[in-house]
């Protein structure tokens, strides 16, 4: 597998997708337009201990610098490099990018993230920041994974044409992996994508099974893995759901097996204890992609 692609960048890639070509990607960088989202107020906090479950995490380049110990190992590295926007203004699609591919090196990544907004106002612009960011990576052989983000007024586009659209275009420009949203038909769509496909969580959803139905659907259609987010420390188990997705995953497990595991390991040590009054409102607001 990936053998079309330079050594440094294949071995990158392995640090992310790994021997069994899968990935479980914990997506922390939602702060990036969010701010301090309910969950990740404090990301040292919520991420440390889902760490031991993770082979790769998405995070922004000033959270890794200032929460994780740089002594840590055996973890990917995978840093936006888009943003430059927030949720108060009308719509997030208006992005440039804002790592350069040395400054990602120099922090040790494994890949750099750039988000495109297909069909959006600011499409033109995001395809621009994804074809740039690939021609800077280029010269480190550093991966990029795009992200077919939807935003606010494209909130709804979750369906396989669209997907399908967005996803080949990033694969076209040479995005090294892509990252999408999970739909109906969703083996069409991977498909059509000549990469490796992982699939965000959204925002989150009502049971543990819906979360685990998510991760066994994509895997069983062809994707390599998730870049999960807020389905997993947004929940009352972060913990236990990590290792319930991570079973699916890298164990091949059922929905029932990888359930069963999950309300196992619902114990009170387990227990997602806010530091924050967590309110109607910042829940909301924090599903508005
Ligand atoms: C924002 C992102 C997030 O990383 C992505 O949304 C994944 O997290 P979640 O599972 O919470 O949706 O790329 O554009």
């Amino acid at each position: 597998m990936l053998e079309y692609l330079d050594w440094g960048k294949r071995n990158r890639m392995r640090q992310i997708i790994q021997s069994d070509g899968r990935v479980l990607m914990l997506a922390v960088d939602h702060g990036y337009f969010m701010g301090p989202t309910t969950g990740m107020e404090v990301p040292a906090k919520s991420v440390v201990p889902l760490l031991p479950y993770v082979d790769a995490l998405m995070l922004s380049p000033g959270i890794l610098r200032t929460q994780i110990d740089a002594n840590l190992s055996k973890i990917a590295w995978v840093l936006r490099a888009s943003g430059c926007n927030s949720i108060l203004d009308e719509d997030i699609d208006n992005e440039s990018l804002i790592l350069t591919a040395l400054e990602a090196i120099k922090l040790n990544a494994s890949a750099i993230a750039v988000s495109i907004y297909v069909g959006s106002e600011h499409q033109h612009q995001t395809l621009k920041n994804l074809a740039e960011a690939i021609a800077d990576a280029s010269q480190y052989n550093l991966p990029v994974l795009g992200v077919t983000a939807v935003g606010k007024k494209l909130k709804d586009k979750r369906e396989k044409r669209y997907l399908a659209l967005a996803s080949r275009i990033a694969a076209e420009f040479g995005a090294d992996m892509v990252k999408t949203y999970y739909c109906e038909g969703f083996e069409e769509v991977v498909a059509k994508t000549p990469v490796p496909i992982v699939v965000a969580g959204g925002p989150k959803l009502d049971t543990y099974k819906d979360v685990l139905e998510l991760t066994y659907q994509s895997i069983q259609c062809g994707a390599a893995g998730v870049d999960m987010g807020r389905n997993i420390w947004q929940s009352d188990y972060p913990v236990a759901i990590i290792q319930g997705v991570r079973a699916i995953i890298h164990q091949n497990y059922s929905v029932k097996e990888a359930l069963q595991l999950v309300e196992s390991l619902q114990t009170e040590e387990n227990k997602r204890v806010p530091l924050f009054v967590e309110t109607q409102e910042d829940l909301e607001a924090s599903k508005i992609h």
